[in-house]
């Protein structure tokens, strides 16, 4: 098994204060309408987390409505406990696990991780999770298995949101096996070290930080092994607007927009537009995966 993954990006590699007041007046210097032009000046990747506000309350998680507040506001009724999850298909110990049994075996650590939406909007979160490729080993996966599919829990009663039929629910997704098995890909239980909010996909919920948001998939039931690439809720939904792989990639546009740059979510001084990073600034450890394909083909 290849080393596991060090996370670089630490709170301790928050821009250090007197650098942070350099820089802001070099920007006022240089004046901010010019901030995206400037070489060097495009990004400003100090990685500060987004407050915890601005990550509990802005949510897409479409089963309690399709407005950014919906999920703040109704997903507490969500039960997340007792929870389980059931790892079948090409696996040597399929079974349903109880997420108690789950946690205890893993390694829960901290991900700080830039999070890019295809809306075209990111942050930076905090999260807690451990890696899945863990979670895969303990059920054992067969030399068959190709793909990883995901299933979010789907209760109607609790959810208001699936009383209308935006998607095709329950709420799908996918992953190669080598992409779910990358040390960066990560099931998060936490953000701040604190339970991950249900308006986030508590209990569980996947965490693929070089692809747009909507492969995180919420409060996870299902894992499946296959040997087929799994269908997805987004391109069940439009097949021409999302694809499966849906690397974040500031070459290739959504059909409606631009992804070439993203609004920066919260306040603070680089709050804005700024110009989005190759596989979300993850392609040291992810391009390869890619090697070969045509990436606006397989988007
Ligand atoms: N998972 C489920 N089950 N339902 C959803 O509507 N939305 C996706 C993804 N996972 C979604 C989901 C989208 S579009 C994004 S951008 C992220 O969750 C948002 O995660 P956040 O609310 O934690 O920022």
């Amino acid at each position: 098994m290849a080393a596991r993954w060090k996370n670089t990006l630490t709170e301790n590699d928050v821009t250090p204060e007197a650098v942070y007041l350099n820089r802001r007046q070099l920007m006022v210097g240089a004046g901010t309408a010019g901030l995206i032009g400037l070489p060097g000046l495009a990004r400003a990747d100090a990685l500060e987390p987004n407050p915890w506000e601005d990550i509990t309350e802005y949510n897409n998680y479409y089963e309690f409505g399709t407005g950014k507040e919906d999920p703040a506001k109704y997903a507490h009724m969500l039960t997340t406990a007792p929870w389980s999850i059931t790892i079948d298909g090409l696996v040597d110990r399929p079974g349903a696990y109880a997420l108690e049994d789950v946690l205890a075996k893993m390694k829960i650590e901290e991900r700080i991780y830039r999070f890019r939406c295809v809306e075209a909007w990111s942050m930076v979160i905090p999260w807690n999770g451990f890696e899945l490729r863990d979670l895969l080993e303990m059920a054992g996966v067969q030399t068959a298995a190709k793909y990883v599919a995901f299933e979010t829990m789907l209760r109607p009663d609790e959810m208001p949101g699936v009383a209308t039929p935006v998607l095709d629910w329950p709420y799908v997704e996918g992953l190669r096996l080598d992409e779910a098995v990358n040390p960066l890909t990560i099931m998060a239980t936490g953000i701040y070290g604190k339970d991950i909010p249900n308006q986030n996909g508590a209990p569980l919920r996947l965490v693929v930080p070089w692809k747009y948001g909507f492969k995180s998939i919420k409060s996870v039931v299902r894992i499946t092994l296959t040997d087929a690439e799994p269908p997805t809720s987004w391109k069940k939904a439009n097949t021409r607007e999302y694809g499966f792989y849906s690397n974040v990639n500031p070459e290739v546009d959504h059909r409606r927009w631009s992804q070439a740059t993203e609004r920066v979510i919260g306040g603070g001084l680089f709050a804005g537009r700024q110009d989005t990073l190759m596989f979300n600034g993850y392609g040291e450890e992810v391009a390869a995966l890619y090697q070969g394909m045509d990436l606006g083909i397989n988007y």
